[in-house]
């Protein structure tokens, strides 16, 4: 329980020309000196346990803390300690440090005016040891119910994600002191069903060149880099002062990574992050692509072992979507249905300037000869600019290394980073998008695309059938169906507008917030409106209309709509359109109702299922 003690005075301070002790104060088992304004050391021995650290939401000044063990400093984090109100805590694990002197010597923000302005802050006061720290869901209303979510605090990208005896590995850019990006870490969490996820301990911290910003993992089954036959190798981008390339391994099937002491081991004089490689059949060696950021574009490495790397190429400049940095790129090898032959594909996210504003994922589709990829062109020499999804909310996408049976299974970071810090949850910040296939496909006018398709696994998730219909007019007159009363559920239909003109599917509840959907028959398109779909107002960007078009011609559309508790994904013809939407609606939605403008449309099927949770 938490107990304020005073202790024997133990350092001194300067007021009005008087010496004055500082008193040491503090919950049981922590010790708090106050030295100055700004200047704070707490001390606590490390044991199994944590120490809470008191977190104020929307205060900006972050206070950095360098926590020393036994007298070396052992890493430097940032938290925004609470002043006057106390949002929620992180624990800081002391289980690292057992028997060991801890001691956190924290600067805050200018603010303060004298050493008693600092000791008001509300944070020392509830800065208490805990052999536990509380992760029970308290965002009953908005954390999604089959989306991987962090357990608590910030999350953006996915990472390093790979797939081994049957299991599949998501690690993520996390911050484990806060629901804000700071700190970044490779969080961790493991699946066997890409479905239901199971966190595990974060597996790479920063170190002393700096934060752990995105990358990728590879099983190295030939022992190309020398730790063992099928050891997992990650590569990561250092942040420190500069952004370099490093290096780490793990003996334990990613549960725990040891990092190189030789990093960093791609250093350039401009900005690059975000490695991405894969092992290369054909030329017999490692292949690396990198986000050129500033540059916008990409640039090729080869490897024997994946230390070594040789700058084999680079793509991009001034091609495709060119406004905001290039991060977080993909590349592999797809077939192209019915041919026999295959294209590659370079997934190149963008932030900002993706369609609708802020962040999205372009990609390009050409060839790769193992040191650059070209791209495929118009007959007029031009590319193209293709986006993999028409929402606003799916960024940072990336696939799985070695998944089964030969799949591109990927998964994105649902959300934009015009507004992720600021949606409306608190204890966790951002969930991941559904998983997806990735397919070629050709388009009535002979061009390739990229579909995303759900992935097999999320059938399994279908519960009971709560509403259906088949055969039936959409006319004028709306017609309405049920959702389940938790508004968690997948709708799957099809409907062919060859006689209408706009096929409007509506998704409320009694409220009144809605999501309307548009199929527009003449302009084949599809629009997503989510102005009035429920809270909204946290951020100017939020409220939007995102549309996209629907690569058919004949009017006959299948949707598979995935609603959770706070997003919407829409797939059309199994994948060929996506989008991906967040939406905070204020109660469940419990109502889907259709209706069509200027002719008649057909609901060929309509199942709505509930979620298997
Ligand atoms: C993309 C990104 C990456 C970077 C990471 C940092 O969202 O900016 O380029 O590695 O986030 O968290």
């Amino acid at each position: 329980m938490k107990q304020i003690i005073n202790r024997c005075v133990v350092s001194a301070l300067l007021v009005g020309g008087i010496i004055m002790p500082s008193v040491a104060v503090g919950a049981e088992g922590v010790e708090i000196n106050h030295l100055g304004p700004t200047n704070t050391l707490v001390r606590v021995k490390g044991g199994d346990n944590y120490l809470l650290l008191p977190v104020q939401e929307h205060f900006e000044d972050d206070a950095k803390i360098n926590v020393l063990v036994d007298g070396k400093l052992e890493e430097t984090i940032y938290v925004r300690l609470a002043r006057t109100k106390t949002d929620y805590t992180v624990p800081y694990d002391l289980s690292r440090f057992k028997d060991k002197n801890v001691v956190l010597d924290i600067v805050t923000g200018q603010s303060r005016n004298s050493v008693r302005d600092a000791a008001d802050d509300v944070c020392w006061d509830e800065m208490i040891i805990t052999d536990t720290f509380d992760t029970t869901n308290k965002e009953t209303k908005w954390r999604p119910a089959y989306h991987h979510t962090p357990l608590y605090g910030w999350m953006n990208d996915p990472n390093g994600m790979f797939y081994k005896d049957g299991v599949w590995h998501l690690y993520y850019q996390k911050n484990p002191y806060g629901s804000k990006w700071q700190n970044m870490t490779w969080g961790h969490s493991t699946s066997t069903d890409l479905i239901t996820w199971e966190a595990q301990p974060d597996a790479i911290r920063p170190d002393g060149l700096g934060a752990i910003f995105s990358g990728s993992a590879v099983i190295d089954h030939n022992n190309t880099a020398g730790y063992g036959e099928d050891a997992i190798i990650a590569l990561f981008t250092s942040a420190g002062t500069s952004q370099m390339q490093s290096f780490a391994h793990s003996n334990d099937n990613g549960q725990t990574f040891e990092i190189y002491e030789g990093n960093p081991i791609i250093t350039l004089d401009t900005e690059a992050r975000d490695p991405n490689m894969f092992w290369n059949e054909k030329t017999g060696e490692w292949n690396l692509v990198l986000a050129h950021a500033l540059e916008k574009e990409n640039l090729f490495f080869t490897s024997p072992d994946l230390k070594t790397w040789t700058l084999s190429g680079t793509f991009g400049k001034g091609l495709g979507a060119q406004e905001g940095v290039w991060e977080c790129p993909d590349l592999f090898e797809l077939q192209i249905p019915g041919t026999g032959k295959t294209k590659w594909v370079l997934i190149c996210n963008i932030n900002p300037g993706g369609p609708f504003g802020g962040s999205a994922i372009q990609y390009f589709i050409g060839d790769f000869d193992g040191k650059t990829f070209t791209s495929d062109t118009n007959p007029d020499g031009t590319v193209t600019t293709k986006w993999l999804d028409y929402g606003k909310d799916n960024y940072a996408l990336v696939s799985w290394s070695d998944a089964p049976d030969n799949r591109r299974t990927t998964v994105g970071w649902m959300s934009n980073w015009q507004y992720a810090a600021d949606v409306p949850t608190m204890q966790f910040r951002s969930a991941n998008t559904v998983p997806r296939e990735m397919e070629l496909f050709v388009d009535d006018e002979g061009e390739l695309y990229v579909a995303s398709v759900p992935s097999p696994e999320l059938l399994k998730l279908r519960d009971k059938v709560v509403d259906k219909a088949s055969n039936k007019t959409i006319g004028e007159k709306e017609t309405s169906y049920k959702l389940p009363a938790d508004g968690i559920c997948e709708i799957d239909l099809s409907f062919q507008a060859t006689e209408s003109d706009v096929v409007t599917f509506t998704i409320s509840n009694p409220e009144g917030e809605k999501v309307l959907m548009k199929y527009d028959a003449k302009n084949h398109r599809m629009s997503f409106d989510r102005r009035e779909s429920g809270v909204v107002d946290f951020s100017t960007k939020f409220p939007a209309v995102t549309s996209s078009p629907t690569f058919e011609k004949d009017g006959k559309i299948n949707l598979r709509l995935f609603i959770d508790r706070s997003s919407m994904e829409l797939f059309g013809n199994n994948g060929e359109f996506v989008m991906t939407n967040l939406v905070f609606p204020n109660a469940p939605y419990t109502t889907l109702s259709m209706e069509s403008k200027n002719g008649d449309a057909r609901l060929d099927d309509l199942k709505v299922y509930s979620i298997k949770l």
